[in-house]
């Protein structure tokens, strides 16, 4: 089974609070995210957001220019109708980090809450990271949680990568600077403790991208 049909697959089976990454909200991502970037205008983009609330919490906040991205319209369709009529506020956009042609555009802050350490490919962390650089303004923001040292080896039925700080800082490579980290327990819904790894990077000094260059990938939004 490919990815894409994996995660259709999860969101259809389970609701919204059945799955093992469930968090009514994401109070460590919402933190980290106003803190490095308390404007409102800021360009916020959630790849790998699923059915989280993160989108309606910075909403709520008054956050006005978000993009929310999955692999799986299961779950941006979910999301959407949870918000109703606030769902016109949002950019939704469905594809594979690895290969979606995202909008000619540029993001203040990129949110990734366990979905990089599903890539055990090189390749496709590689892809990952390229899409990240040519993704966010110089000296933008990303706040990324995978599972820490100490996290479970699989989720969802697939194998992980476990990553502490400095592991993460290697795979996103010498233009990303760690500002901070921590590790956090997150209880699932049926009662499971798993160690989670949150981090704050800072686009050093952003890679020049032509808006107009054309890359190549599966999915245009
Ligand atoms: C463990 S869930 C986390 C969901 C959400 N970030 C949260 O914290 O509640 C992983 C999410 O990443 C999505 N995903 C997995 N691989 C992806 C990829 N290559 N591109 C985009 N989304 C992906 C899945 O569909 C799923 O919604």
């Amino acid at each position: 089974m490919n990815s894409k049909h994996h995660w259709e697959s999860v969101y259809q089976r389970n609701t919204t609070d059945q799955v093992s990454w469930f968090r009514s909200h994401l109070e460590a991502s919402l933190d980290y995210i106003q803190a490095a970037t308390p404007d409102p205008h800021a360009g916020i983009i959630d790849v790998g957001c699923g059915e989280a609330t993160l989108v309606d919490d910075l909403l709520a906040l008054g956050y006005d220019d978000i993009t929310v991205l999955d692999i799986s319209e299961s779950a941006i369709e979910a999301a959407k109708r949870r918000l109703g009529k606030a769902s016109s506020r949002v950019t939704w956009c469905v594809g594979d980090i690895t290969q979606v042609i995202l909008k000619a555009r540029r993001y203040d802050l990129w949110h990734d809450r366990a979905v990089f350490h599903f890539l055990l490919d090189s390749n496709q962390r590689a892809a990952y990271v390229r899409q990240l650089c040519y993704s966010l303004v110089p000296g933008g923001h990303v706040v990324m949680a995978t599972f820490g040292p100490e996290g479970p080896t699989r989720c969802s039925g697939l194998d992980v990568v476990r990553y502490s700080a400095t592991q993460l800082s290697e795979q996103l490579g010498p233009s990303f600077e760690l500002l901070s980290d921590h590790l956090e327990v997150h209880e699932t819904p049926t009662g499971h403790s798993q160690q989670f790894l949150y981090t704050h990077f800072r686009h050093k000094d952003g890679i020049g991208r032509s808006l107009s260059v054309h890359r190549h990938g599966d999915d245009i939004f």
